[in-house]
Formats: C-alpha cells, structure tokens, sequence
C-alpha cells in the first residue's frame, strides 16, 4: 500500500468522529489558529467532496449560517445538517457561478480544490494555481466586505505573486501548512483575512 494511503491518526480521529476525510484537520488547525467562521455565518466551499469541510464548517456556523457546497462531483448527503446547499459542477462554468453569487454574499470562501494529479508537478501546480485565480474571482464577485479567505495551492512557484494578489484584496495574508497536510505532500493554504472590496 502507498505511503498516501495507508491510514494515519488523523484518518483514524476523521472515521471515530463521523468525518468523510481526514482533510477536515486542516481546515479545524486553520479555524483554530486564525478564526476564519463564526456563528451566522455564509460560507463558500469550494471543491468540497466528499464534504469534510462543509460538515465541519456546518458546524462553526450552526443553524443561524448557510454553507454552499460546491463541487464537479455530487456531493452525498452530509448527515446531520440541515443547513448545507450543494452545488454539483465546474467553479469556472458560467452557469455555476451565476448559482454562487445567487446564494451570496459569503463571508468566508475556503477551498480545498485540487486538480486530479498527472504525477507532472509542474502541471499540477499550474493547474492548482489556475483554480486558486478562479476562487480570487469568485471573491471578487461574491465575498463580502471584511470577508476571509482559505485556499489550497500546490507549490511549485506561483506562490509569492498569488500571496500577493491576496495580500492586494485583504487586510492580511499568508501561506500555511497545517500539521495535517501529509509531510510528502506538496500543498499548503493561502489565507486571506479582511476582504478589502
Ligand atoms: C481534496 S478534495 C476536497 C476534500 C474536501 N475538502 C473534504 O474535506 O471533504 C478536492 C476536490 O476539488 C474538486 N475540484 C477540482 N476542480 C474543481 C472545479 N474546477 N470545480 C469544482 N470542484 C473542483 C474535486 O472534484 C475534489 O472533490
């Protein structure tokens, strides 16, 4: 079995506590150390299945938020929430943007979305880059004034201008990589608070 696949503690914590990915802990070390969701709140996730972070995030903004869910693949039911919308399609596709304006303003966008790996990491991170200029849009379009930012890149090179693209619409920005992105694994979260409209 690959070193990838074989389950670690944080798989182990993710199936004990009814999550569907391990990924949840990344997202739950971000909220911790930077407070990105609070109660009432309308989050955006972006390239949320199998929907760890939108059951996490359904949590943080309880019955009084939304959480639009949005990914190419369909998303299953997240169980116990009642106040999850899901999107099934592609973040650059007129049609689903209009959708996620429609459901907007969002005062969080976190996303984890990631390009199917070609195992060519120069590919991989030009696509992953790609998809973190889209969810800059999608800011531009449908975050609201003060709003936070999460978004996955893999590195590769693109991640001081994309640090500073963020750092031109928020108050704030940085590059993270939390305890539970795997140690071989290239990715890392770029973090924008206090979206500046
Ligand atoms: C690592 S998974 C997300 C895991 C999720 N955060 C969780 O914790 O359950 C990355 C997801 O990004 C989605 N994705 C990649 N490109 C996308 C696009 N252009 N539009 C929508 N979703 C996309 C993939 O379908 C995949 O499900």
């Amino acid at each position: 079995m690959a070193r990838r696949d074989r389950p670690d503690s944080y798989s182990k914590q993710a199936r004990r506590e009814g999550y569907p990915a391990r990924s949840v802990y990344k997202l739950e070390e971000l909220q911790r150390r930077l407070t990105l969701m609070r109660p009432g709140m309308r989050v955006l996730d972006v390239g949320a299945a199998p929907g760890s972070w939108s059951q996490f995030a359904a949590k943080i903004v309880g019955s009084g938020g939304l959480v639009v869910a949005v990914d190419l693949a369909e998303l299953p039911a997240i169980e116990g929430t009642k106040n999850v919308e899901t999107i099934t399609g592609d973040i650059c596709d007129e049609q689903v943007i209009a959708r996620i304006v429609e459901l907007g303003p969002y005062d969080a966008i976190v996303s984890d979305a990631a390009p199917r790996t070609s195992g060519n990491r120069t590919l991989d991170t030009v696509r992953s880059a790609a998809l973190v200029e889209q969810v800059l849009s999608l800011c531009d379009r449908a975050l609201a004034p003060d709003g936070n930012l999460v978004a996955k890149l893999f590195q590769g090179g693109e991640e001081q201008r994309l640090l500073h693209e963020i750092r031109r619409r928020f108050s704030a920005g940085r590059l993270v990589k939390p305890k539970a992105s795997r140690d071989e694994s290239f990715e890392a979260f770029l973090v924008g608070k206090g979206y500046q409209a």
